[in-house]
């Protein structure tokens, strides 16, 4: 199947399209290389175009059957301060690609959503069904194009698979892509960061939760496994085809901390380490029900054992490194 992967020269949306690849399916990436890199694009043609660019987006769309959509935004605290770039670009581009879908007869979409539509959730591990109360603009334009594609299957027979990642680490075990972000936020490539010098330390953000060591828990998925899951979504979407939403995690979870740990124990060497307030935001625990992506994808994670997910980092991150691709600024 050829499939369009928009954000596909990202983090996320490479491992997307050499999962596609090694299925047998032709990714061919749409991005506009704002936050994605060029060198991630190796498995099939990038299309360097804007999703508000409606003439090439639907010139890209009459060539294939199916659309993974990860295009957006992914700052967190980014969108408290600056809503409006969330809303149009995560919201309103995606609007502008659903249009252009139907136009062009596309029906199948897997969406690149987020434990974020969740907000702080009263229930752990959560199910796909807990009440939906985003805390932040992200969140919420993520959970806003959800019910648009609800609303798009009734009155246009869209298939839409919305996969709600929990949080996505680790990298290709060939470690011909991974996480690189600028800035960059996340924990686990921070407290490498830290662990190879090229960051003073890790700021721990609260060490008063109502955890095992007090420091927040997260559902950790590697991946590899993630894109995995948008594979299997296409082949749900094509057997079965009832738009729904369905959590991407592995069911339990590991602190700050733990992380911190298991960088030191794989890197082999001590992690400066800070101690700081909590950050606004933050959820104490989130882990996800994981149920509803085996019964309904048959997607199960296979490498997302903490030592496989910091291994992989590891390597990764040493081999931008020595490659020259590593483009962290502290
Ligand atoms: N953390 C630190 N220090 C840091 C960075 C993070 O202690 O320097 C902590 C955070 O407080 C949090 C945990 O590490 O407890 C994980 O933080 P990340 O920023 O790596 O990830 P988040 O859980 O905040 O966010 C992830 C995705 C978002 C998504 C969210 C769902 O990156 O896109 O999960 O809640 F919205």
């Amino acid at each position: 199947m050829k499939v369009l992967v928009t954000g596909g020269a990202g983090y996320i949306g490479s491992h997307v399209s050499k999962a596609l690849a090694l299925a047998g399916h032709e990714p061919i990436v749409y991005d506009n290389l704002e936050m994605g890199h060029k060198w991630a694009v190796q498995w099939g043609p990038l299309v360097k175009a804007d999703l508000a660019d409606i003439a090439v987006l639907r010139k890209s769309l009459e060539q294939v059957e199916a659309v993974i959509h990860l295009a957006g935004y992914i700052f967190v605290g980014e969108s408290v301060k600056a809503p409006g770039k969330y809303y149009r670009n995560n919201f309103t581009n995606s609007l502008h690609l659903l249009d252009a879908m139907v136009e062009t007869g596309v029906k199948n979409i897997v969406f690149s959503s987020t434990a974020a539509v969740y907000g702080n959730p009263r229930e752990i591990p959560i199910p796909e069904d807990a009440p939906k109360e985003p805390i932040n603009p992200y969140g919420e334009s993520k959970r806003f194009i959800e019910q648009v594609m609800e609303w798009y299957s009734s009155a246009h027979g869209m298939r839409a698979l919305s996969l709600r990642y929990f949080n996505a680490c680790g990298a290709d075990p060939d470690h011909e892509i991974g996480e690189m972000h600028n800035p960059e936020t996340h924990l686990l490539p921070l407290i490498i960061y830290a662990s190879l010098g090229l960051r003073p330390s890790i700021q721990v953000f609260g060490t008063d939760y109502n955890t095992a060591d007090g420091t927040c828990l997260r559902d950790y998925i590697h991946v590899t496994d993630l894109a995995r899951a948008h594979v299997s979504g296409l082949a749900y979407l094509k057997n079965v085809g009832v738009t729904t939403a369905c959590n991407v995690g592995t069911g339990s979870g590991h602190t700050v901390r733990e992380l911190i740990r298991a960088v030191e124990t794989l890197g082999g060497k001590p992690v400066p380490v800070t101690e700081g307030p909590r950050r606004g935001g933050d959820a104490e625990t989130l882990v996800a029900r994981a149920t509803l992506a085996r019964d309904l994808l048959g997607w199960q994670p296979r490498h997302s054992s903490l030592d496989e997910i910091v291994s992989t980092a590891l390597r990764w991150h040493h081999h931008a490194i020595e490659t020259g691709l590593h483009d962290y600024r502290a």
